[in-house]
């Protein structure tokens, strides 16, 4: 991958995310007051979705700051439509330009485009995996508009599968010691990927917890009906404790209490566009949180409420004059933010508090495989589309299970078996029982996700009892 590319918030520490806030802090005092920062600097924007705020704020900061812009934004108008690949259009156009933005539907398209590319690229929203930048700017407004970064209280609203500003946020947050409430549309939870990071490379336990107050943000407004009842997620962090991952344990809550709380409400719009299933059909009576004057009403007082934009129906216009709203201010925002990364991306200005080691490695206890048997199956992964230009290696990680992950678009397999096939035996065991020392032996098993599956393969259950074949689990690179 390029080096120093954006791709996930990931690719940023705690610190590196601070310097960002604090230089679009700095620039924000002035926008006009850096007119040749950038000069003869190009940034090229590739936007092959619909985008208003994303490459309006980053032409915007870029002309700012002196420098120029080239982009497409559609991809009929570019050669792609002729059948050229993403990973082509990367390399010619990263030889038109110091660093690239990229929006693209394909989840990993970003991770594709850091790979091929001659400059850094920014990842502009990448399919449903990821928006690192919205992240800074919803982490910008969070500092001003709350004073701070650390003690924050927030609900995530809305459609959390699908919702790329979400999963950023969500790692983002874990990170600065933020607790998080997650407040779904039916049927549009967190993905397993993301909660499986959550859980194991941020640490942090998930509980059920019941909604209480936040019920009445599913009031459907038709028939009045609210939702009080429901079991919603939550992590809970040490609170005011920025860059620590010690965990609050607050002896399994099983009801929020939100009294006086200073809570912010991030709410997110149905991505219907990403609607592989046809479950997201607006329909008003849908159990969706909705935030609107009278589902706040004084309950709320001491609330907050952003949203990335574009809104729909799940934020009500009379919440615009609303004292409450921050989401107009927070779209602001996009411009110093934007200067400040593109300044320290092209090195025109200096990272102030250094590289350092990211609080969350997330690379860590992961190495490349190819297991036998096991591929991607997100049909919108860009290693399903663009196959010929992607390593076609899994991530493998083994705490506190086997499992692999996409390198593209993170989500994660867990094989329930492993097969072996000896003098012409093919036999499956459970994967617990998997005994390996070293990746390179890895390439003899063959994985998969069910008994039916490995069955369909002509594998039939071992005979062997689990003392015969113990848990050898020791990993090297
Ligand atoms: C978001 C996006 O594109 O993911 N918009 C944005 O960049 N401000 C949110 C959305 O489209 O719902």
């Amino acid at each position: 991958m390029y080096k120093g590319s954006l791709v996930t918030i990931d690719d940023l520490t705690n610190e590196e995310i601070e310097d960002v806030l604090d230089l679009a802090q700095e620039m924000q005092k002035d926008l006009r007051g850096f007119p040749a920062l950038a000069s003869g600097h190009i940034m090229a924007s590739l936007f092959f979705e619909p985008s208003t705020r994303t490459r309006g704020s980053f032409e915007s900061a870029m002309k700012r700051l002196g420098g120029n812009t080239i982009t497409t934004s559609d991809i009929r108008s570019s050669s792609m439509e002729k059948g050229e690949s993403l990973a082509d259009t990367v390399r010619v156009w990263s030889s038109y330009s110091d660093l690239m933005v990229i929006r693209h539907p394909w989840e990993g398209a970003a991770r594709l485009a850091a790979d091929f590319s001659s400059v850094p690229i920014i990842n502009g929203g990448d399919g449903s995996h990821e928006h690192p930048t919205q992240t800074l700017c919803d982490l910008y407004t969070l500092k001003m508009e709350h004073g701070s970064l650390d003690g924050l209280r927030i609900v995530l609203c809305g459609d959390l599968k699908n919702g790329r500003t979400v999963h950023s946020l969500t790692f983002a947050l874990l990170r600065f010691g933020a607790q998080i409430i997650f407040l779904p549309g039916e049927g549009l939870e967190l993905p397993d990927h993301v909660k499986y990071k959550i859980e194991t490379e941020y640490k942090t336990p998930i509980q059920k917890v019941g909604a209480g107050d936040l019920g009445a943000l599913y009031n459907t407004g038709s028939d009045g009906e609210t939702f009080n009842e429901t079991d919603i997620d939550a992590v809970y962090m040490t609170p005011s404790r920025s860059h620590q991952l010690t965990m609050y344990q607050p002896e399994m809550a099983t009801q929020l209490d939100l009294k006086g709380q200073n809570l912010t409400f991030y709410v997110t719009r149905r991505q219907a566009e990403r609607d592989e299933n046809g479950i997201i059909h607006g329909n008003k009576s849908d159990k969706y949180p909705r935030i609107s004057k009278r589902a706040l009403s004084r309950r709320f007082r001491r609330s907050m409420v952003l949203h990335p934009l574009p809104r729909v129906d799940e934020l009500s216009p009379d919440m615009d004059s609303d004292r409450r709203s921050k989401y107009f201010i927070q779209a602001g925002y996009g411009v110093p933010v934007r200067m400040a990364l593109l300044s320290l991306m092209t090195g025109l200005k200096p990272w102030r508090k250094g590289i350092t080691k990211n609080s969350i490695d997330s690379k860590t206890d992961q190495i490349s495989v190819m297991p036998r048997g096991i591929r991607c199956e997100n049909p919108s992964c860009v290693i399903n589309k663009e196959a010929h230009n992607c390593d076609p290696e899994l991530r493998l990680l083994v705490k506190p299970e086997i499992r692999f992950s996409c390198k593209y678009c993170e989500q994660v397999i867990v094989p329930k078996f492993y097969g072996t096939e000896q003098g012409g035996r093919k036999t499956y065991n459970p994967i617990s029982r998997l005994p390996f020392k070293s990746r390179h032996q890895l390439f003899q098993f063959y994985f998969f996700r069910s008994k039916e599956e490995a069955t369909e393969q002509g594998f039939s259950r071992s005979s062997t009892s689990s003392r015969d074949n113990p848990r050898i689990l020791e990993v090297q690179n």
